[in-house]
């Protein structure tokens, strides 16, 4: 068994200004603490324990239940914090402390401090970085040796020790039971929050063996308590994952303006144009071309495919098929093999099978459209009646006119006909052909 984890999630995140808790803002689409919580659980067998806020339910909700959590009654500061966690953490002899808002957390670094805490049989150890612009962080104190003397909160600090660049990363390694009887030992600061960070002189008062890890990259401790560095994590994180498509094959002209979640899959040989979005858990298969100026939002693109200045959401999207310019693909719907949607086009809760052509200005809803269907410019299902919506059936190769208007519920047979401006109030036969408002049989 790993030595437990605990992250730290509990405080009030007031620089934020925002009333969703601190850690729960997103970095490419995932939650800050989520990248914490994965880093945490890189081994399966380490017990992570996040501690929250009291009533309330949201980090709870968003990470689930492959951790444990522990309430903080009052965010009284990161010290009382890591105390709320003591009763769960008993019979272990170290644990390692993470910060919920440092969301750049590598796991070579978090087990680069598990190796040196363990080697040089520490009481604490921690991690620092030399930063351009410490401002607002803890920074590290040493002595002439360069032994660590304390970490001094920017608020108590003097002139001389605001100049100090290297800085408290938020993430240490503890010896529990010279953890548990510090705590209760730590003066409240001036801001009236104990800090964990007060452990450091308390260890070195008590003669305590102390290490540090320094982060190589400033980057990787990044901590996130405004929505300035919100922005900044987003950026470095934005560029590590475009970067890293582009290693493995995925042509982007632009990334700078290529905005792709974390979770987002994508194969070589794909092309992601600029000014493109790729959320939630979009997939994206081989040599498809996306953008430019597309979302695509939990969809699922198969291979070959071209979507242009389009919106796809919640979708599954087979291979071969074209999208755009300026159509809008809604949830729950899935266009097979080979389908063309072109300009100005409104699908919602539909099926599409093969090859099947909706090219201009067209809205299908709760519909099921057949292969080798033609549905020509202009052509709607009216879905809507106003309290229900119901179901409309086109059947393979049918030939929908320029602007016929089909009124659900209503069944469209194989290879049948409509006129141009027909309105359709009832079901047209197999073959048949149907014109006129309202529609009727041509004989
Ligand atoms: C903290 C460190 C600082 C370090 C910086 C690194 C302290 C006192 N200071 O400052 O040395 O440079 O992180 O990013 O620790 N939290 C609780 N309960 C509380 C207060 C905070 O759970 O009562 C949690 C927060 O949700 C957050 C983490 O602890 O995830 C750090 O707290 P925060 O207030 O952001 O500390 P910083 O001022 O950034
Ligand atoms: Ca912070």
């Amino acid at each position: 068994m790993n030595e437990p984890i605990v992250v730290l999630a509990a405080g009030k995140g007031t620089r934020m200004h925002s009333s969703l808790p601190k850690v729960l803002h997103k970095v490419c689409g995932k939650p800050m603490i989520s990248y914490v919580v994965d880093v945490a659980k890189t081994s399966e067998d380490t017990d992570v324990i996040v501690v929250v806020p009291k009533d309330n339910d949201q980090i709870k909700d968003a990470i689930g239940n492959s951790v444990a959590y522990c309430v903080q009654s009052v965010p009284s500061g990161t010290a009382d914090a890591v105390l709320s966690a003591r009763t769960l953490l008993s019979g272990h002899n170290n644990v390692v402390v993470m910060s919920g808002d440092v969301p750049l957390v590598s796991e070579n670094l978090l087990s680069s401090l598990i190796e040196k805490h363990n080697e040089t049989e520490a009481s604490i150890t921690f991690v620092t970085a030399d930063v351009k612009n410490p401002d607002g962080l803890g920074r590290v104190v040493r002595n002439s040796d360069g032994m660590i003397s304390k970490i001094v909160e920017q608020d108590d600090a003097s002139h001389d020790e605001l100049d100090i660049t290297e800085i408290n990363a938020g993430i240490y390694m503890f010896n529990t039971s010279w953890l548990w009887d510090s705590l209760s030992n730590v003066a409240e600061s001036k801001s009236g929050e104990v800090y964990l960070t007060s452990l450091i002189h308390l260890a070195n008062q008590d003669n305590k063996v102390m290490s540090t890890v320094k982060a190589n990259d400033e980057h990787e401790v990044l901590g996130v308590n405004s929505q300035i560095q919100l922005s900044a994590a987003e950026d470095y994180m934005r560029q590590k994952i475009n970067h890293e498509f582009m290693l493995n094959g995925v042509a982007m002209v632009d990334p700078k303006t290529v905005y792709i979640d974390s979770d987002v899959v994508i194969s070589e040989g794909a092309i992601i144009n600029p000014n493109t979005h790729l959320l939630g858990k979009s997939k994206i298969a081989a040599r498809s071309e996306i953008g430019p100026n597309t979302v695509i939002k939990n969809g699922e693109v198969g291979k070959d495919c071209k979507i242009e200045s389009s919106y796809v959401s919640d979708s599954d999207i087979e291979n071969g098929v074209s999208i755009g310019p300026f159509s809008n693909i809604r949830a729950n719907t899935s266009l097979a093999s080979n389908v063309r949607v072109g300009n100005f086009v409104e699908i919602k809760n539909s099926k599409v099978a093969e090859n099947t052509r909706i090219l201009h200005h067209s809205y299908i809803g709760d519909a099921e459209v057949g292969k080798n269907v033609n549905i020509g410019a202009g052509s709607i299902t009216c879905n809507f009646d106003g309290s229900r919506k119901s179901h409309t059936e086109i059947g393979d190769s049918a030939f929908i006119g320029s602007n016929t208007m089909m009124v659900a519920p209503l069944k469209i047979g194989t290879g049948a006909i409509t006129g141009a401006g027909s309105v359709i109030t009832t079901d047209v036969p197999n073959g048949a052909t149907v014109m006129g408002v309202p529609a009727r049989l041509k004989k």
